[in-house]
This record gives C-alpha cells, sequence and structure tokens, in this order.
C-alpha cells in the first residue's frame, strides 16, 4: 500500500512538473517573477503532498491545520519533522511528545520524496496564506 502511495505521489509530482505553466512571470505585480513562481510551486508541492491532510485555513482534517505553523515551530524544526519526525523525534524533545501524544500511527515520511529545498517551498506558501 505504502508503495502504491509513493508511486502516485511520485507521479503527481512528475505530472505537475511538465504542466508547470512558464509563462506568469510579470503577471504579479507587486512579486517579483521568483516569488510568484515559487509560491506556486509551493502550492503544487502542498496539494500533491500534504493537502490530504492538513488545511492552511484553520480547520482540521486528519491531521492540525498548518495554518501560522511557522508561529508554533522554526523553520529548521519543521523541514527536520516533515523528512523523518521518528528519526528526529531521538534527538528532539518536542518531536518526541508530539509523536507520543498523537493516537495517528506515523507521520508520511517525505525525506526520499521532497528536498529542503522543496519542503521551504511548501512551508512559504502556507505562510503566504497564512498572512
Ligand atoms: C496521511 C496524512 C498526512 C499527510 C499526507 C501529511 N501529514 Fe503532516 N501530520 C499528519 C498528522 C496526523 C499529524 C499529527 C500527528 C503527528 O505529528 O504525527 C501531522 C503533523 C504535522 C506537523 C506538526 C503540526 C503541529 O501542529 O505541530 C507538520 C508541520 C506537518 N504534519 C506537516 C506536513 C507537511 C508539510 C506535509 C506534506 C509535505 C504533511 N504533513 C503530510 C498527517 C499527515
Amino acid at each position: 500500500m505504502k508503495n502504491i502511495f509513493v508511486l502516485s505521489t511520485l507521479c503527481c509530482i512528475l505530472l505537475f512538473a511538465f504542466t508547470e505553466p512558464n509563462s506568469n512571470f510579470s503577471s504579479h505585480k507587486g512579486n517579483t517573477g521568483n516569488d510568484s513562481l515559487e509560491l506556486k510551486r509551493g502550492e503544487k508541492l502542498f496539494t500533491s503532498n500534504c493537502s490530504l491532510c492538513h488545511s492552511i485555513n484553520n480547520s482540521k482534517l486528519i491531521g492540525p491545520t498548518l495554518f501560522e505553523i511557522e508561529k508554533k515551530h522554526e523553520r529548521v524544526w519543521l523541514i527536520n519533522y516533515i523528512k523523518n519526525d521518528e528519526k528526529f523525534s531521538k534527538i528532539d524533545k518536542t518531536a518526541h511528545k508530539k509523536r507520543e501524544q498523537s493516537s495517528f500511527v506515523d507521520h508520511q515520511n517525505f525525506e526520499e520524496f521532497l528536498s529542503d529545498n522543496e519542503i521551504s517551498l511548501i512551508l512559504k506558501y502556507i505562510k503566504s496564506k497564512s498572512e
């Protein structure tokens, strides 16, 4: 089952990578082209990897809302947690506690499919939606 999820996630990422429109650089006033491109990429990564379980509008889905998540945790903490919460909880008390309190099995482990940079883009997108 996990393999199917991994495969379909990868397919989604590939699909999005090939359908990315390149023509919107200057259409967002007040933003540099790079910023809006990064937010778009962050949005796509969020939609294909996280939105099944997380909202950004304060409602709870399978997981807690990620609204204003960067007010709760530092970015480095978040990246480590998202990559591999089980490994991280061995060296971080907060992560350890969070896992103990959770009735959920294990958090999806993104270490193998998302780079630090891609997770940062997701967090940047979440932040832009939390303002
Ligand atoms: C299959 C469901 C599922 C998916 C997919 C998922 N999460 Fe989660 N997430 C959870 C659950 C359940 C929790 C709460 C329990 C825990 O931390 O294990 C959680 C917790 C978190 C937390 C800690 C929240 C807090 O309030 O401290 C962060 C941050 C997070 N997830 C980010 C992400 C990101 C980013 C993605 C996508 C890359 C993602 N999650 C994908 C289910 C999911």
